[in-house]
Order: structure tokens, then sequence, then C-alpha cells
């Protein structure tokens, strides 16, 4: 028996067990009934007959690379121009709840901004808010949060001596990988969160932050245990920045921990060469 002919209390039993752990929409969509009219659609346009050769899609021709960069989304230029009225960090949080640009305020129960001391020389940047985070409205809460909270204590430091936040200030529906595009639209908050906490020592964790925030295209593998200057416009000086492993990561593969330790030492050698 398929999952489509079994029960609706079977069907979501299985779901749960497959870890989805909340509805995203008031009512089901029957995504089987929505595949059978794709499936009528796309026989109907193989029956039709075929279009003058004129008008067939011509085979990919190599463009010349584009000298202009693409032009940001209307979610990054309004995006934008609300950070850059953000004098404050409670502006910046105004200014965010208020923001209708990015989809994932609406799936989201909470706005998540940061926590700990925004006086700390170090600031700490993760991906997005889970399930946990999402509830409590507060960054790394969940487990990985505790692990995070064990890292920062192996460097002597806790939330009074450091800041958290995250490059997304609503979690992704089910967890799921943000998209390039929500990344976007946060990124000039992100970029004014940090100008106005102006840490010593910036640390990335995980491959989404070093990513967005280093604008690189490698893996955490190959980005992390090194050292960057981290700049953007706001800032008049650019920042050492860290990259390491995310504690979600680490609680999947224990033997990377010595890495992200010793990424952590080096955090702390670092904050320590400030006095
Ligand atoms: N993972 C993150 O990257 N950030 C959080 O706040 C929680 C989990």
């Amino acid at each position: 028996m398929n999952s489509h002919t079994q029960s609706p209390q079977a069907s979501l039993r299985w779901m749960v067990e497959m870890g989805a752990d909340e509805a995203i929409l008031d009512a089901p969509i029957d995504r089987y009934a929505e595949s059978a009219a794709q499936l009528a659609a796309r026989q109907a346009k193989t029956s039709a007959p075929p279009p003058p050769s004129d008008l067939r899609e011509q085979p990919a021709q190599p463009t010349a690379p584009s000298q202009k960069p693409l032009a940001p989304s209307q979610g990054v230029v309004d995006s934008r121009a609300a950070a850059a009225k953000a004098n404050s960090l409670a502006e910046l949080r105004e200014a965010i709840a208020a923001f209708e640009g990015c989809a994932l305020k609406q799936t989201a129960t909470n706005l998540v901004f940061s926590d700990g001391n925004p006086e700390a020389d170090l600031m700490i940047l993760g991906e997005a808010p889970g399930a946990e985070e999402d509830r409590q409205g507060v960054p790394f809460v969940g487990a990985s949060g505790k692990l995070l909270d064990l890292m920062l204590a192996a460097i002597g430091r806790d939330r009074n001596s450091a800041y958290i936040s995250n490059v997304l200030f609503w979690r992704p529906p089910g967890n799921r990988t943000p998209t390039d595009a929500e990344v976007a639209v946060c990124m000039p908050f992100v970029q004014r969160h940090i100008a106005l906490v102006r840490p010593k020592v910036l640390v990335f964790v995980g491959g989404a932050s070093a990513k967005a925030l280093l604008d690189r295209k490698e893996g955490i593998m190959r980005l992390r245990g090194k050292w960057y200057d981290y700049g953007n416009a706001d800032l008049d000086a650019t920042v050492p920045a860290m990259a390491t492993f995310h504690p979600a990561y680490l609680l999947r593969s224990p033997g990377q921990k010595r890495e992200a330790w010793r990424d952590f030492m080096a955090v702390q050698a670092r904050l320590a060469d400030f006095g």
C-alpha cells in the first residue's frame, strides 16, 4: 500500500516520522491531483503540432560574460534603504520587524534578532533560526545553541561576553536551506548589524554564514580555520573574521570538534591581542 491510499491519520504519522514538525498552510494541498493536472497539460502540449521551425527554441549559444552586475531585486533595494536608516540596534530591530520583503516572515512565529552582549568584542553569526529559536525568538537556544555555549565556554566566554545573531532573521520552514534570494534580501540588515555592533572579531559558524558574508563559493571545509578581513560599506575599517563549523554539523560529526576547537583557540588568541 502506498502513502496515497493510506488513511489521513497514517499519512500524518508517516510525515511526523519523516521529520515534519509543523503545518505551513491552513488547508492541505492534494499534490497528487496537482501532478495529474500537470501530466494532462504536458500530454496536451506534446500532442500539439510542432511550432514552425523559426519559432522553435534554438540551442543555447555561448554568450559573452555580461559586463554589468545583475540589478538588485526590489526586496534588496528596500532592505538596503531600511537598513541605512537604522542608527541603533533598537532601530535596526524595528526596521527588520516592519520589513515585508522576505517571505520567511510569513511562515515564522517570531523574528529572531540577537542574543548576548552588544558591547562584546566578539560577534558570532550563524545561519538561520531553527524550531526552538523560532518559538522563543532567541538565536541558538536549541541543541546546536547548547553546543555553541560549550564552544564559547572553551574560550572563557558566555553570552555576557559574546553577541550572537544569524544571516537570516526568520526560520525557513522545516529548517530547509535558505535560498540565495532570502540571504540576499537580509544581507543589508546583517551588514548594518555588524557595523552597529562593530566587534573586534567576527566568527561565522557554518557554510551558509561564511559564504554569504565572505561572498565566496567554497564550502566550509575550505573556508574554515583561516582569517579574513571582513568589510562592508558601513564599516570604516575591516574586522578580522574566522569561519568555522556550525555546531549542528559538529553534533552530527563529533570527529570534527577538534578542528572547531582549534578555530576557537585562534579566536581567543586574536581577541587577547586586542587586550
Ligand atoms: N542554527 C543557526 O544557525 N542559528 C540558530 O539560531 C540556531 C541554529
